[in-house]
């Protein structure tokens, strides 16, 4: 065992745990409607929401780059998170563009946030929308592959390694920024 006490030192700034936060639930919330079962409109919205998000979560992230990994994580733990997240960050935009090219297809269904004002459909032709539909369905199953991955290392880090990463995420307790 590589440390038994928790690490505290360096944790990620308010924001980007709020946007981290947020984000997982909204995907959480979206997997389970795409591959279960629920309202589209719903779905659809909450996507909506993702993508706006992740654009603020990117610039954020850009303005506050994320505190350095403590020295015992081996390198190719480094690796594996980095290119996890960096994947998860291509996901993000992707999967509800693709989304939102799906929708802008056939113009069937109105396309809302909530209900409460419209969302324009994106000017693609039907061949793009298409395409957005095999992406969404791809990139799909591997959002729900990688947040699987994701979520099996914290549990690692938290209850097998017990090193305090974890802590870097939560809400609460000090904070580097
Ligand atoms: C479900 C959707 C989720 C997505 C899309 C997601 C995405 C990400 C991304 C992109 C990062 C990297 C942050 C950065 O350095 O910019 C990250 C970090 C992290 N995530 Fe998630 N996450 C999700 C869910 C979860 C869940 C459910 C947990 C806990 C069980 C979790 C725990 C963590 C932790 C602890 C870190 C910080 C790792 C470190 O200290 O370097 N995430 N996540
Ligand atoms: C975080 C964002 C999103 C996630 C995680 C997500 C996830 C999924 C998943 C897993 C499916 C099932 C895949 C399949 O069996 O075809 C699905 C289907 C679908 N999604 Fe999304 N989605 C997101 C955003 C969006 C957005 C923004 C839109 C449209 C504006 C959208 C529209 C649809 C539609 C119409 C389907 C049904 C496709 C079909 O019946 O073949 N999604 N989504």
């Amino acid at each position: 065992m590589r440390g038994t006490r928790p690490f505290h030192a360096q944790r990620y700034s308010r924001g980007a745990i709020f946007f981290h936060w947020t984000i997982a639930l909204l995907v959480l919330v979206n997997l389970w409607i795409g591959l279960v079962g629920g309202s589209m409109g719903v779905h659809k919205a909450v996507g909506i929401t993702v993508l706006v998000l992740t654009a603020g979560r990117i610039a954020w992230r850009i303005a506050n780059p994320p505190p350095p990994l403590p020295a015992f994580v081996a390198g190719w733990e480094r690796l594996a998170a980095s290119w996890t997240h960096r994947l998860f960050y291509i996901l993000l935009v992707v999967l509800p563009l693709s989304g939102w090219a799906m929708a802008s297809g056939a113009k069937r269904y109105p396309l809302d946030w909530f209900g409460l004002f419209p969302i324009p459909y994106l000017p693609i032709t039907p061949a793009v929308a298409g395409a957005g539909h095999e992406v969404h369905e791809v990139v799909g199953f591997l959002m729900a592959g990688l947040v699987a991955l994701h979520v099996g290392a914290a549990l690692r880090h938290q209850f097998l390694l017990r090193d305090g990463i974890v802590s870097r995420m939560l809400p609460g307790g000090r904070r580097a920024r």
